[in-house]
């Protein structure tokens, strides 16, 4: 499949889908968990995001989610997220699943958008649930957030271990695909991988971007070797 047959794919299908990773966050200054950057203070995320880390040492996993908040607030959306946004804009029935949790799909104008791992700006309750967003100024304090019924707050994200969220959602809309874009993933977490493998079955198009191979690439029907900001705007930009 030339990039020309994966515009017209994507232009042409009735329900296109797409899966997206930290990579489309890439060229935005976000670091990707397994590329270069990938470490925070010599530890690995994989180490830092899971519930047990939260309850050992909050205030370790608060300090290296209050630093990633602090660089989704320095950065912005770029090529790639506006291109998404724009072919949504543009063909009715588009949904986006994605990995990230820096909201910046959403601050792109995308809104046909299901966030598997929740969201890494808004603060949740670990006692009664309740959710806000984000505060500059509670996260520049020392003390960690509480929640007004007393309970410590955390990152409203899915951390390692924990059921994603909408899943089944995501799965039933894989189900429909007739064209599926994959950008900016390594496809080693699961459940979100299987959804490119749940559309394929079903028929569709798999359409990968990255600039390396990934355990997708031998499903795909057309593998794009480049950045998602470089590529996307030209594989979306087809009229229907
Ligand atoms: N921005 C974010 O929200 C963010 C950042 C880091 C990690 N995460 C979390 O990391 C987990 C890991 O899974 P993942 O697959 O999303 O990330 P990952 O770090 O496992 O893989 C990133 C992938 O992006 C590719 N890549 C790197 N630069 C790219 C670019 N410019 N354009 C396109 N592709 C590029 C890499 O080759 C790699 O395959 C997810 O759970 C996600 O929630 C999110
Ligand atoms: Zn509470």
């Amino acid at each position: 499949m030339t990039p020309d047959d994966a515009r017209e794919v994507l232009a042409a299908a009735r329900r296109p889908v797409a899966l997206t990773g930290a990579g489309v966050s890439a060229e935005s200054g976000l670091s990707t968990f397994r590329g270069p950057g990938g470490l925070w203070n010599d530890r690995r995320p994989e180490e830092l995001a899971t519930p047990e880390a939260f309850a050992a040492d909050p205030a370790l996993v608060w300090s290296f989610y209050r630093w990633r908040r602090e660089r989704v607030r320095a950065c912005a959306p770029n090529a790639a997220h506006h291109a998404l946004a724009a072919f949504e804009a543009a063909h009715e029935g588009f949904v986006l699943i994605t990995q990230n949790v820096d909201g910046y799909h959403r601050d792109a104008g995308s809104r046909a958008v299901i966030e598997l791992h929740g969201n890494l700006m808004i603060d949740r309750c670990s006692e009664c649930g309740a959710e806000r967003p984000a505060d500059p100024r509670r996260d520049a304090a020392d003390a960690l957030p509480r929640c007004a019924c007393g309970g410590l707050e955390r990152p409203g994200v899915v951390w390692f271990g924990e059921p994603v969220t909408r899943i089944e959602e995501a799965f039933a809309v894989a189900g429909e695909a007739d064209a599926f874009l994959v950008a900016g993933t390594s496809a080693q977490v699961e459940p979100a991988a299987s959804a490119a493998r749940v559309a394929k079955r079903a028929g569709a198009a798999v359409i990968e971007v990255n600039p390396e191979a990934t355990p997708l690439t031998s499903i795909a029907d057309g593998a794009f070797r480049g950045r998602a900001a470089a590529l996307l705007p030209g594989l979306l930009g087809g009229a229907r």
